[in-house]
């Protein structure tokens, strides 16, 4: 099972940011889902498009937020996105639907070894700093 359902465990406390969350994870499951071969080639570009753009506006909203609150560790958790983010537009630039296996094989790292770890242990220290809006 390669999906990852949202659970109260990654709720940040922020109504917005639950549900971008829960839309990151929505859009990585599609892709997963998508069957991941060469003859998708198109569908899947697309996916990773969509993935790309909407981790660049989820992750500008969250560091808005944080340095609204006044986060003390902003930098090192701005620092952590642009990783992220550089990893998925690598995926998009990289993929040119001959290989699928390896972009089945990164996404499912980009989800569960990254994303997810994100979102249970880095975003969660920002709660005591952002009031639910
Ligand atoms: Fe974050």
């Amino acid at each position: 099972m390669d999906h990852v359902v949202w659970d109260e465990t990654m709720s940040v406390g922020v109504a917005v940011l639950d549900g971008e969350h829960q839309h990151l994870l929505k859009l990585f499951n599609g892709l997963l889902e998508s069957g991941i071969t060469p003859s998708n080639r198109e569908e899947l570009s697309g996916l990773l498009a969509s993935l790309n753009d909407y981790v660049a506006v989820h992750f500008a909203r969250e560091e808005g937020l944080m340095a609204g609150g006044s986060y003390p560790n902003l930098e090192e958790h701005i620092a952590a996105h642009r990783y992220f983010a550089a990893e998925v537009a690598k995926l998009c630039e990289e993929f040119d639907g001959d290989d699928t296996t390896m972009l089945r094989m990164d996404l499912i790292l980009l989800l569960k070894d990254w994303f997810v770890e994100h979102i249970q242990q880095t975003d969660a220290l920002y709660k005591p700093y952002i009031k639910n809006a």
